[in-house]
């Protein structure tokens, strides 16, 4: 596809959530796996259509903390494409000036797929063109939790607790809440992701199974957006 021109009022910030990946494998009579495959190959066009039109922060659903609970070889899988994903498009991505984050727990990966993980972060972290956030062992509620923990280690008092104060302590402290958010393949639900982050965020659910999400489709999700109405809580003429 050609190169995508800026897109005027582009989201700053994308979250995704990548879901259909075992519906398109099936479809194909494919194992679940390759279906995953074909999604993580997909990240790169997606990451690539977003920072040329225009995007600043971009978040993607890899793994979340219920994902354990899949069978050990679909979870073993996902670890293995995190690792190849990391080897195959992070110099890249540091070389378009892209910046790579985690959320989540590292902690829950072996030692070799962690190191990789922070690799690429300390590679790319001065870049500026776009960040890239991989959500992986991940959900929102364990946020919270990790953040109400880190609050009281703190010595934060009750009243000195404020929004502010926890959406410092989330693992996206720093990063602006997400604009949009992104679920493919038609389920309508927010899976734990980015629950807190998401309080004034705009949905979007379309019917495609995220490997065949592709830059037009992404473009229509922008169009959608640029003429939906924001209020935060106003009524429009107060905007
Ligand atoms: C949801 O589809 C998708 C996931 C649980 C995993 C998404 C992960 C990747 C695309 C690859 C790993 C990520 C990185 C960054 C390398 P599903 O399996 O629930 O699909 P289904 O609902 O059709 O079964």
């Amino acid at each position: 596809m050609a190169k995508i021109e800026p897109v005027k009022g582009v989201p700053s910030h994308v979250g995704i959530i990548m879901d259909g990946n075992g519906r398109w494998a099936k479809a194909r009579g494919l194992p679940r796996l390759m279906g995953h495959r074909a999604g993580t190959k997909n990240l790169r066009r997606v990451i690539r259509a977003a920072a040329d039109a225009g995007v600043k922060y971009i978040t993607f659903y890899a793994f979340s903390t219920e994902n354990w609970k899949r069978p050990a070889e679909e979870v073993n899988g996902l670890m293995d494409l995190l690792a190849e994903f990391i080897d195959d498009e992070v110099r890249d991505l540091h070389k378009e000036n892209a910046r790579l984050l985690h959320i989540g727990h590292l902690d829950g990966l072996t030692p070799l797929l962690k190191k990789k993980v922070e690799d690429a972060i300390e590679l790319t972290k001065n870049n500026t063109r776009i960040t890239v956030i991989i959500a992986f062992n991940y959900g929102g509620r364990d946020e919270i939790v990790t953040a109400v923990r880190r609050l009281i280690e703190a010595g934060i008092r009750p009243d000195e607790v404020s929004e502010e104060r926890i959406s410092n302590a989330l693992f996206t402290a720093g990063i602006p809440d997400p604009d949009l958010i992104i679920r493919t393949s038609g389920e309508k639900r927010t899976s734990n992701f980015l629950i807190w982050q998401a309080a004034y965020a705009e949905w979007s659910f379309p019917e495609i199974y995220w490997p065949d999400f592709d830059e037009k489709a992404l473009l229509t999700e922008f169009e959608n957006y640029a003429s939906r109405e924001r209020r935060f809580g106003k009524i429009s003429e107060q905007l």
